[in-house]
């Protein structure tokens, strides 16, 4: 199904594809910035809830700057001192925080219109040409992005990308989850497993030292699972400079794994998140203050939590981290999957 979204300062017209399953699970995704607009699961009354923070329109979309549902590009998270070298040369960023880049640094992918190029039953494919010397970044490359939904009540969002020249990509979605409901308030109260020994140490401007630390007997070991708020407000370091969670975690074992999981006990609703990538940013809405959110909602600090799969931050300037150089004419191919289960 699909329906108007509203209008962008550009009067460019934005629109809303829903897709359900055979489950009762149902997504919204609009061609504004490819984001994730909804997202239904029956909880375990049988009640559907919308677990995703977003807005009723793309001029909230617009507005916005939290990155609620946003597909982020091309480099997703941050690169220090804005700037980096690739082959010899070096290639000037946009310094967007703290004098470093924050996810693409400017004219943000999430603020684009996107092509819809395919869109079935139960899966749309949107695209973005990124022109060469994008946002800093060489070569052009062809983005597509596919959001499917299964009869397992997965939804899937696969990326592939070529560059006509060696870039760097590093491509994810920063939705924000609430699982007793998007308008439900603080997301503290429900729990977090993630399935790493350790996570990337960071400095006051979250750029990670090069340090792997493990979380044992630390607040990030989320090894089982832990309530949110347990430990967000422990007097440990890197907590503090982070202002909450919003570190990087070195996700065990490789390629397509089960790497977190996010359950709500009002509502039963489990999330599990699979990647084939090494890392995840676990963020805890640290910063939102207050957003005017779907159906008359107010999102503040902490209402929703990111699940931001990734290759490691900064990891074009650390040498131990894997990623994140795409070759000229390499496809870069990688899905992360959110599932929903309800538990008794
Ligand atoms: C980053 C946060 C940042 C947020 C923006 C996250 O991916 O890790 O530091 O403030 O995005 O909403």
């Amino acid at each position: 199904m699909v329906s108007g979204f509203g209008i962008t300062s550009k009067g460019e017209k934005a629109k809303l594809y829903s897709i359900k399953n055979g489950k009762g699970m149902e997504i919204a995704v609009t061609d504004y910035g490819a984001t994730l607009v909804k997202v239904f699961v029956p909880d375990k009354e049988n009640v559907l809830q919308d677990v995703v923070l977003g807005y009723d329109s793309a001029e909230g979309y617009e507005k916005g700057d939290v990155y609620f549902g946003a597909s982020v590009g091309r480099v997703a998270n941050r690169i220090g001192g804005a700037s980096f070298e690739l082959n010899g040369k070096t290639y000037k960023l946009t310094a967007n925080a703290d004098g470093n880049s924050l996810h693409g640094g400017c004219d943000f992918y999430n603020k684009r219109m996107w092509k819809t190029v395919k869109a079935e039953d139960r899966s749309i494919t949107f695209s973005l040409c990124s022109p060469d010397g994008d946002q800093g970044y060489p070569g052009k490359a062809d983005i597509f992005i596919t959001y499917e939904l299964t009869e397992d009540n997965e939804l899937k969002i696969h990326y592939h990308a070529v560059s006509d020249a060696d870039t760097i990509m590093n491509l994810t979605n920063h939705s924000y989850f609430n699982l007793s409901g998007h308008a439900s308030k603080t997301a503290l109260d429900q729990e977090v497993m993630i399935a790493a020994d350790a996570y990337t140490r960071a400095d006051a401007e979250s750029i990670p030292t090069g340090e792997l630390v493990p979380v044992d007997g630390t607040p990030m070991d989320f090894r089982e699972y832990k309530v949110i708020g347990q430990e967000i407000e422990a007097d440990y370091e890197d907590l503090v400079l982070g202002k909450g969670y919003d570190h990087n975690w070195v996700l065990n074992g490789n390629g397509m794994r089960p790497v977190a999981r996010m359950r709500s006990k009002e509502t039963g609703i489990m999330m599990e998140v699979m990647t084939d990538l090494p890392g995840m940013q676990f963020y805890t809405g640290n910063f939102i203050i207050s957003e005017a959110g779907k159906e008359g909602a107010e999102y503040k600090k902490r209402h929703g939590v990111c699940f931001e799969t990734q290759y490691f931050p900064d990891a074009i300037h650390k040498e131990h981290f894997e990623g994140p150089v795409v070759k000229a004419g390499e496809a870069y191919d990688t899905t992360t999957v959110y599932k929903f289960l309800v538990e008794e």
